[in-house]
């Protein structure tokens, strides 16, 4: 029997942004008292405090009623809510969208899978701990080169470090003897097992030996995977041998440190990104905790969509040699491209955080990082002026490379203070500027509308998404301009019948369509037919609607007129869904659904004037006839400035 649950990636989430003193807030009027809140009971009456909420922790006590919990707990106890509701409600107050799995039998198994996967590697991290602190060897080796590092206890027990013996079955063999069976090891990556064909085939042997350990949690705070870094320099082995994917462990959507850091993360509004493991943990003994590292990966989507779920404020601390330069520029943009706010710290060449921190001490270290952190489009100028000099093919070259990074903040506000800037720092007007952006994001745009069509069965062609999908009928069709032309005019028409009394800025819609549409003869003989009746209808101040097409007009007319008055157009819904865009409904925005069909109706009437006009050249030249081609050249002139300023409203960028 499949039942539904709600997934456990949107609980983890839910209890990820809960804020507990936010959440009691809207049913208690809370105090504060030091780190912590208090309030009168919400649960019985009583004159003085004994209601508490700590915040570190997440929880609130009730000393008069005996009442305590998280979060959840209290808007079931306040709320008389189950946990399932307590969750809906949250995720509804937090905007997380609830996902719900059809649990079959096949899934509950994969779930007791994981739990497998998670108790073991549990153990496996218990296991690296204790060698590192009681084993001979891990004291000697493990424990002394962390302190050479300069790790005390509590970053030592904060991070879980540990180390795993020399020897091919030291783990192994202890896990075993708990009772751990071998297809679990080998799934955790722990064990590996020898390939077909070479030499001990089938037989199995710890992954990591001699090396100190790097437990990686994921948010909640269980161990999902280790890295391990080798001691001495053997050139012949990596630096780190980290656990490979498996079901508990995506690489991707992992950040080193985040567990660690992420209230300092959301306290702080700022999130450090730094390159390895040692990085984040010598930052934590500097005193600063909101910082995690992408380890040894390149920067992912997923990774950023993570920090963002704690802060919109980035960071990224980079070495100052050329692959950490590249490095931080291609985060950079994929930051801005996510809508973080990016900054940028370079470290003197060849530091890292980790490095520097020891090198300077504590305090100056956190003035390095509060003086030198940079942002993005001044750290871009600096960089580029110091390879420029003062060659101005580079410098435009440059500017090009900022405005192409400001091109990726989606939010316009942004985008502008932005420009401003990037003027004044290399102080050229604001207008060129923004005449490169715009450039970039007509063209990413129309890319996108491409895409857009492209995925959703289209032909390709630029169709904004206000108001109304595209319709069915140029679907399969290759699109040429008769088939726009027709799609528009249907468009008109739809609007008339729709919206025609409908005020708009200055006059109702049908006035504004008639006026505006006063010389362009429709090629459809129905929608022709429906407009010329409006037309003879608003000379005489009587606007006809749509129920006066369905009692007078032919079989022909009624099913089109019925076509286009039934409600198919505000099924659009999924497609802000789909392509996460706002689509409002189409009475708020009238004047520009209005206006883009006037100008796209005649910018299609234009290019189907253009393609008939072009079988008259070519007549002429067959012909010879150089008059009638001087006259045909001219009027397609003509027309091509027309398709120039049409198009240059309607944002669409034309072929010269
Ligand atoms: P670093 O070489 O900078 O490592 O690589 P580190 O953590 O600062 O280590 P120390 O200071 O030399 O001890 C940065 C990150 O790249 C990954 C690790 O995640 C590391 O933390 N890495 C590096 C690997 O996965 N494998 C390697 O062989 C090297
Ligand atoms: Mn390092």
């Amino acid at each position: 029997m499949p039942v539904f649950l709600i997934s456990r990636d949107t609980i983890e989430e839910v209890k990820n942004r809960v804020d507990i003193v936010d959440v009691i807030s809207d049913f208690v009027s809370l105090k504060k008292s030091g780190q912590n809140y208090k309030a009168l009971s919400p649960f019985s009456n009583e004159k003085t405090a004994s209601f508490f909420v700590v915040p570190s922790k997440g929880i609130f006590k009730d000393f008069s009623s005996g009442k305590g919990g998280d979060a959840f707990t209290f808007v079931m106890e306040h709320e008389k809510m189950s946990y399932t509701e307590a969750i809906r409600y949250l995720a509804k107050k937090y905007g997380v969208e609830i996902k719900e799995d059809k649990q079959s039998d096949e899934s509950r198994e994969q779930q007791t899978e994981r739990e497998g996967l998670y108790i073991l590697m549990n153990f496996a991290k218990e296991f690296y701990k204790k060698t590192l602190l009681e084993s001979e060897e891990g004291r000697s080796i493990g424990l002394s080169y962390f302190r050479e590092r300069g790790f005390n206890d509590r970053t030592i027990e904060k991070f879980e470090l540990g180390y795993a013996l020399e020897g091919w079955e030291n783990f192994s063999k202890e896990a075993i003897s708990k009772g751990y069976n071998k297809d679990l090891l080998e799934k955790t990556g722990l064990v590996v097992k020898k390939e077909e064909g070479a030499e001990g085939a089938g037989r199995t042997y710890d992954r990591f030996r001699g090396r100190v350990i790097f437990p990686v949690h994921n948010i909640s705070g269980k161990v999902i995977a280790f890295g391990a870094r080798m001691m001495g320099k053997d050139k012949n082995q990596p630096k780190y041998i980290n656990s490979p994917e498996t079901e508990i462990y995506h690489k991707s959507d992992v950040l080193y440190g985040l567990y660690q850091g992420k209230n300092a993360i959301r306290n702080a509004a700022n999130c450090y990104l730094v390159e390895g493991y040692t990085d984040v943990i010598s930052m934590h003994q500097s005193g600063v905790e909101n910082v995690v590292a992408s380890s040894g990966t390149a920067l992912t989507e997923g990774q950023i969509k993570l920090i963002h779920r704690f802060t919109d404020n980035v960071t990224v601390l980079f070495d100052g040699d050329s692959a950490g330069i590249k490095a931080a520029l291609r985060g950079i943009d994929m930051f801005l491209k996510g809508g973080l706010n990016v900054r940028v710290l370079l470290f003197p060449d060849g530091e890292d955080p980790d490095s520097y921190s020891r090198k300077v001490g504590t305090t100056a270290f956190q003035e390095f990082l509060k003086d030198k952190t940079q942002d993005f489009v001044s750290f871009k100028t600096s960089l580029y002026a110091a390879e420029a000099g003062g060659d101005p093919i580079r410098k435009a070259e440059s500017i090009k490379e900022i405005v192409a990074s400001i091109a990726l903040i989606p939010d316009p506000v942004k985008r502008s203070v932005y420009i401003q800037e990037t003027s004044n720092l290399l102080k050229i007007a604001e207008p060129v500027l923004l005449t490169e952006l715009n450039r970039i994001l007509i063209q990413e745009r129309r890319k996108a509308d491409k895409d857009k069509f492209r995925d959703a069965g289209q032909g390709g062609e630029a169709q904004e998404a206000v108001g109304v999908e595209p319709v069915q009928e140029v679907n399969d069709a290759k699109i040429d301009t008769g088939s726009m032309v027709y799609y528009q005019e249907r468009e008109t028409i739809r609007l008339l019948l729709n919206y025609a009394s409908q005020n708009l800025a200055e006059q109702n819609l049908s006035e504004f369509l008639l006026n505006e549409l006063e010389d362009v003869e429709f090629s459809n003989p129905i929608f022709k037919q429906v407009f010329e009746e409006f037309k003879s209808g608003l000379a005489k101040g009587q606007i006809p609607d749509s129920q006066y097409f369905l009692q007078h007009g032919n079989d022909e007319m009624k099913r089109a007129v019925t076509g286009l008055i039934t409600h198919r157009y505000e099924t659009s819904q999924h497609w802000g869904d789909k392509y996460k865009i706002f689509i409002p409904k189409e009475n708020d925005v009238l004047n520009e659904l209005a206006l883009t069909n006037v100008l796209r109706l005649k910018f299609r009437v234009v290019q189907k004037m253009m393609e008939e006009n072009l079988i008259a050249v070519k007549h002429a030249e067959e012909k010879s006839d150089w008059d009638e081609l001087d006259k045909a050249l001219e009027t397609q002139a003509g027309l091509k400035r027309a398709e120039s300023e049409l198009a240059g409203m309607l944002g669409i960028v034309v072929a010269k």
